[in-house]
Parts: structure tokens; C-alpha cells; sequence
């Protein structure tokens, strides 16, 4: 073997945008870790920058192609970089972006990450930027079944595996299907190998991926109830504590799923369950295939199996068309449901989605105007639910360490809540027992309970 070929090469990588596109960076990092890359977090003297990209709102692509315009400039001081790009932006703007950013040397698709090796060689071979876009049409094996290294450098407890590409719902104002692709669900055998690798490793956590999780498997198998399997198989892998999953659409949550939060305590006490919109015709607008009133109806299922269960959910104002009238239905569904937290967006047109070409925009000002709002509703009930577990005893699983407080643990409950407590011992991994003193906005904090 040469010197050459000894001496690592260095990888940055910058990740943007959903779990997913997390999952993906951790697979691209598995490949090139088989290449000799280490990982590095001094983008200045990398020799492979990785952006994987976001391309769900307009601000998500701004962000990437300042990051470029940096980038570029670096590369005037360190010619040996190798920029590549690869996510959801790299999928939807392909040559355009090679033709704006020339500094790019590699551009893969999210459904293409398992070519970048082969891109990377293809780039030192011709001297020219080697690309590969476009959707997985079914399951690529074999797959590898060593857990991929995580993103920090460090043993992770909590980890996400993929199980699902793409997505076939077509909501007027989601870009996913066309950069993503049609659902394609990974096989089982698979998942739970990844799974079990990645508990090996110290995971403690897992959170299973996809954009429509709840029909999961339509496409390997004629029930609707391979999801249901999957996560009664995956929780019977011993180490594992706690299994979580997102994203559930409404629309295909079953009331067997929502039962199987009574029987599976691995599953926890949380669900995210994106909304959208409290206005029926908002809804029926953007093509999600429910109501309101069936809206509803699943949180009463999710409640009846749990009655303490904690719900969150997404939302966009401002879609196209929504009058006050439909943002007050909004506000009274958060009401209503009492969310534990939220996560709200301004609606931003995506190109070659239907709401785009809507002609009943919504200004700007107003769209900032209800955020403010719907944010201000949410902040009071999260403060007060917060407030509320003052004074109980939880168990937390906790994950890191502060890195502004040594000393001090963050963790979350089964209800997804995060909370911080003081420790002389390392609580990395462990599950432990915590008494909620104190609550603001984003956090609880706790003694730890001395068991005698
Ligand atoms: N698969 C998920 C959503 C994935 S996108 C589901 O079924 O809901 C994540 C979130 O981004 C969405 O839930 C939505 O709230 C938000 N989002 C998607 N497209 C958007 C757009 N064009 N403008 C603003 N927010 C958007
Ligand atoms: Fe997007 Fe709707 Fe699918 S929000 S990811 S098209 S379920």
C-alpha cells in the first residue's frame, strides 16, 4: 500500500433540512469511511465538503447557495477541495446548479447517494463535475448491515434508520414528490439489521423514517398492516428502549396503529401528527385527504390508548386563499387539541406544485402576522403544559451532555419532553428516574431520584 493511500483524507459535512436528509448524511459518511475519509468539522482544510441539502421552502435553497458562494471562495485558498452536493436541492435544480455554482465537482440525488463514490472517481478521472439525479425505483441490494457512523464523531443514543423513500400523497404545496420521488419501502430484514447494528453501537433510541410512515410496505405487500409488523418486530430487539417514528400522515393513520401506543411501551407517550391547517377548505385545498372532524377523531383514537399522550404537529399559514376566518379554524384546532409543541411555517411556493400557480397569494406581511400569532398561542399552552410537570417523577433517557454546562445532562421523557438535570456521573444512555423542579419554553429541569 502507498503513503498516499494511508493518510486519511478529510470529510466536512453540512446537513440541511429534515431527519432524512440526517439518515442520508450518515450513509454517504459509511461509504466514504470505507475510502479512508475521516470526518472533520474545519470546513477550512477539508478535502471533501459535503452539503446535503433542503428544498422543502424557498429560504432552505437561499441558505445552501450562500453556503456555496463561501465555499467558493475557500476553495481559491485550498484547491484540493472537492465540493459535492447532494439532497433534495442537487435533485430539483440539477445542471442549473451546476451552471450558477461551477464550484461544484459532484451533484447526486437523494434517491443517487449510493453513487458517490463512484462520482467521486469519476470527478478525479475526467477533471469534470460528475452527476447523478434521479429517483430509486425499488429496494438496492444488498445493503450493508454495520451501522453507519454518526454525524458527530460520537456514540449517538438516539439514531434515525430510513425506511421508506419518497412519497406518493401529492399535497399542492409539497415539493418532496418530485424531489424525492414515489414511495419505495425498504424490506424489514433490512431495517431491523441497520437497527440492530446501530443498538450494538449504543444507540438506545430509534426513530424509524419516512414521509408517510402509516403505509409503510404498501408496496412490498398487499396489507395495511405492514407497518404495524415492522414496529412489533423492531421492538422486540433487546437494548432498544425506545422506539419512535415520523412522519405520520393522517390520512393513513389506522386505529390499530393508534392501539398499539396501549400495548408496546417502547412506542412512548408521543406522536407527531402533521395537521396543516384547522380549515376544512384549506385542507381540501391542499389535498390532504382529511377533514377536520377526521382530524380529530385520530387524536381521540391516539387518546384513548394513551390518555397522557403528547401531540405535536405541523402547520402552514398563509397557503393560498386562506382567509382570517380559515386562520382563526387554526388557531381553534390548537386550542382544541392542546399540542405539546408545534412546528409552523409561512406557506413558500415550490415550483411544479399546483399551489404555486394558485392566483390568491397571501402578502408576505400577513403571512408573518399569523406566524407571530399562532406561535404566541402555542408558546402560552407549551408553558403551561411545562409548567404542569412541575413536581412529578419521569423516567428520562438521556442523551448528551451540555456542552455550555459540563456536568449537566439533557434527556427526554416519554412524552418527548427535554429536560436537564446536574450529574457528577455521566448519564449518556441512561434512564433515570427525574423529579421536574423547574419548566420554561423549551425545557424542564430536574433532581435525579436516589433509589435507595
Ligand atoms: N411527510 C410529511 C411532511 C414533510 S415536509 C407529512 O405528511 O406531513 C415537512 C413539513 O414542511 C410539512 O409538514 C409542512 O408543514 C412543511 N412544508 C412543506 N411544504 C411547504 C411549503 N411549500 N411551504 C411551507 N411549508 C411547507
Ligand atoms: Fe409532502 Fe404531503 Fe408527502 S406534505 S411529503 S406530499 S404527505
Amino acid at each position: 500500500m502507498s503513503e498516499q493511500t494511508l493518510t486519511p483524507k478529510k470529510v466536512h459535512v453540512e446537513t440541511w433540512g429534515c431527519q432524512m436528509n440526517a439518515a442520508d448524511s450518515e450513509k454517504m459518511l459509511a461509504m466514504l469511511a470505507e475510502r479512508n475519509y475521516i470526518l472533520t468539522d474545519e470546513v477550512e482544510s477539508a478535502d471533501l465538503v459535503l452539503l446535503n441539502t433542503c428544498h422543502i421552502r424557498e429560504k432552505a435553497r437561499h441558505k445552501v447557495l450562500s453556503r456555496l458562494g463561501v465555499l467558493k471562495e475557500l476553495k481559491t485558498l485550498n484547491p484540493g477541495m472537492t465540493i459535492a452536493v447532494s439532497g433534495c436541492v442537487a435533485q430539483a435544480e440539477g445542471q442549473k446548479l451546476l451552471k450558477a455554482a461551477p464550484q461544484i465537482d459532484v451533484l447526486c440525488g437523494p434517491g443517487k447517494i449510493d453513487e458517490l463514490p463512484r462520482l467521486l472517481d469519476e470527478r478525479e478521472k475526467t477533471g469534470k463535475a460528475a452527476l447523478a439525479i434521479g429517483f430509486k425505483r425499488e429496494h438496492s441490494e444488498p445493503e450493508p448491515v454495520a451501522a453507519p457512523p454518526t454525524l458527530t464523531g460520537r456514540r449517538e443514543v438516539s439514531r434515525y434508520v430510513n425506511i421508506q423513500q419518497g412519497c406518493d400523497n401529492y399535497c399542492t404545496f409539497c415539493v418532496v414528490p418530485y424531489t424525492r420521488g414515489r414511495e419505495v419501502s425498504r424490506l424489514p430484514k433490512d431495517i431491523i439489521a441497520e437497527t440492530k447494528a446501530m443498538v450494538a453501537s449504543g444507540a438506545k433510541e430509534i426513530t424509524l423514517l419516512g414521509q408517510n410512515v402509516n403505509s409503510y410496505g404498501s408496496d412490498l405487500e398487499n396489507s395495511n398492516d405492514a407497518f404495524i409488523k415492522l414496529l412489533t418486530e423492531v421492538a422486540k430487539i433487546e437494548g432498544l428502549e425506545r422506539l419512535r417514528f415520523t412522519t405520520s400522515n393522517p390520512h393513513d393513520l389506522s386505529e390499530g396503529l393508534a392501539n398499539l401506543f396501549s400495548q408496546e411501551r417502547k412506542l412512548g407517550r408521543y406522536m407527531h401528527l402533521p395537521v396543516q391547517s384547522g380549515s376544512d377548505e384549506i385542507l381540501e385545498r391542499m389535498k390532504r385527504k382529511v377533514t377536520r372532524s377526521e382530524y380529530l377523531e385520530r387524536v381521540q383514537w391516539l387518546r384513548q390508548a394513551v390518555p397522557d399522550i403528547a401531540l405535536s404537529t405541523d402547520l402552514i399559514v398563509g397557503f393560498p386563499g386562506e382567509t382570517e376566518e380559515d386562520f382563526q379554524a387554526t388557531l381553534s384546532l390548537v386550542e382544541e387539541v392542546k399540542f405539546s409543541f408545534i412546528f409552523c411555517f409561512k406557506y413558500s411556493p415550490r415550483k411544479h406544485t399546483p399551489a404555486a400557480r394558485y392566483l390568491d397569494q397571501v402578502p408576505e406581511d400577513v403571512k408573518d402576522e399569523r406566524l407571530k400569532r399562532l406561535n404566541a398561542l402555542q408558546n402560552k399552552i407549551t408553558l403551561e403544559q411545562n409548567a404542569g410537570e412541575i413536581g412529578r417523577v419521569r423516567p428520562v433517557l438521556f442523551l448528551y451532555e451540555s456542552r455550555k454546562m459540563p456536568g449537566h445532562y439533557y434527556g427526554r421523557t416519554e412524552h418527548f419532553r427535554l429536560v436537564r438535570v446536574k450529574s457528577d456521573t455521566p448519564l449518556t444512555g441512561e434512564t433515570k428516574l427525574v423529579q421536574i423542579t423547574h419548566s420554561n419554553k423549551t425545557a424542564l429541569l430536574g433532581d435525579l431520584i436516589q433509589l435507595q
